[in-house]
């Protein structure tokens, strides 16, 4: 699969680097003139020439990024891994919630992209082959789109995830929560290497 990723930062790194591992076509859009070690162009060339497109850019200019590709994004599937996050004076806080999710304002933003809310309940180590003493953990998605979650599906499962569907587009509000736990975690232990797994009968 050709996977074009939005954002050259930490998570856009380590997800191209661990798709190229399993063999897939990935290329970063950026803003940068070029990123070290992985093909890079700018957002608009790398969305046109994506099956499968991933958000990974700062919550607070992901609404306007994509709207600057939405003809380039129209019937692609839209990989949502940001969170609206915002230092605030307690520590770190969401700008948007519980109303509403940076994931439905970016659905909103693309009607035409079908967007899956994924990757933000966990940090960027863990993102592709995430191996842990307990086994697969599990990663909660969201979107409107029942292929669109299936084809992502497919690609979790092939890179060490069990995956966990929460329904639609909406459920977004709860994984941008979500990470707020998986960060409240982090900062009291001082460890940014574990994940969500969900245990089910
Ligand atoms: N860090 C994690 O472990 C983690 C885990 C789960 C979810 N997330 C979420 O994933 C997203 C990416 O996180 P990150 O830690 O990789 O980095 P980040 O610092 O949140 O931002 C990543 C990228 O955003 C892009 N960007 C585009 N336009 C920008 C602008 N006007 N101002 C600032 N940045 C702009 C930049 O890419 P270019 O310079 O290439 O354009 C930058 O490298 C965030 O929404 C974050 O909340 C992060």
């Amino acid at each position: 699969m050709e996977i074009g990723i939005l954002g050259s930062g930490v998570v856009g790194r380590a997800l191209a680097a661990g798709y190229a591992r399993h063999g897939h076509g990935v290329r970063i859009g950026t803003r940068q003139a070029q990123v070290e070690g992985v093909p890079s162009a700018p957002p608009a060339e790398v969305v046109r020439g994506a099956d499968l497109v991933v958000i990974a850019v700062n919550g607070h200019v992901a609404v306007d990024l994509v709207r600057s590709v939405a003809a380039e994004l129209e019937g692609k599937v839209l990989v949502d891994a940001t969170n609206p996050l915002e230092p605030s004076e307690g520590g770190m806080g969401l700008f948007v919630g519980t109303t509403d999710s940076l994931g439905e304002q970016i659905q909103r933003a693309v009607p035409g992209a079908r967007v899956v809310k994924a990757y933000n309940t966990v940090g960027n180590a863990l993102m592709v082959d995430p191996d842990l003493p307990g086994g697969p953990p599990t990663m909660f998605l969201a979107g409107d789109d029942v292929d669109a979650k299936a084809l992502v599906t497919s690609l979790l499962e092939e890179t060490g995830w069990d995956v966990a569907d929460l329904g639609g587009i909406e459920a977004s509000r709860w994984l941008e929560a979500m990470c707020m736990a998986w960060v409240a975690y982090g900062a009291r232990t001082g460890t940014w290497t574990h994940a969500f797994r969900l245990l089910r009968s």
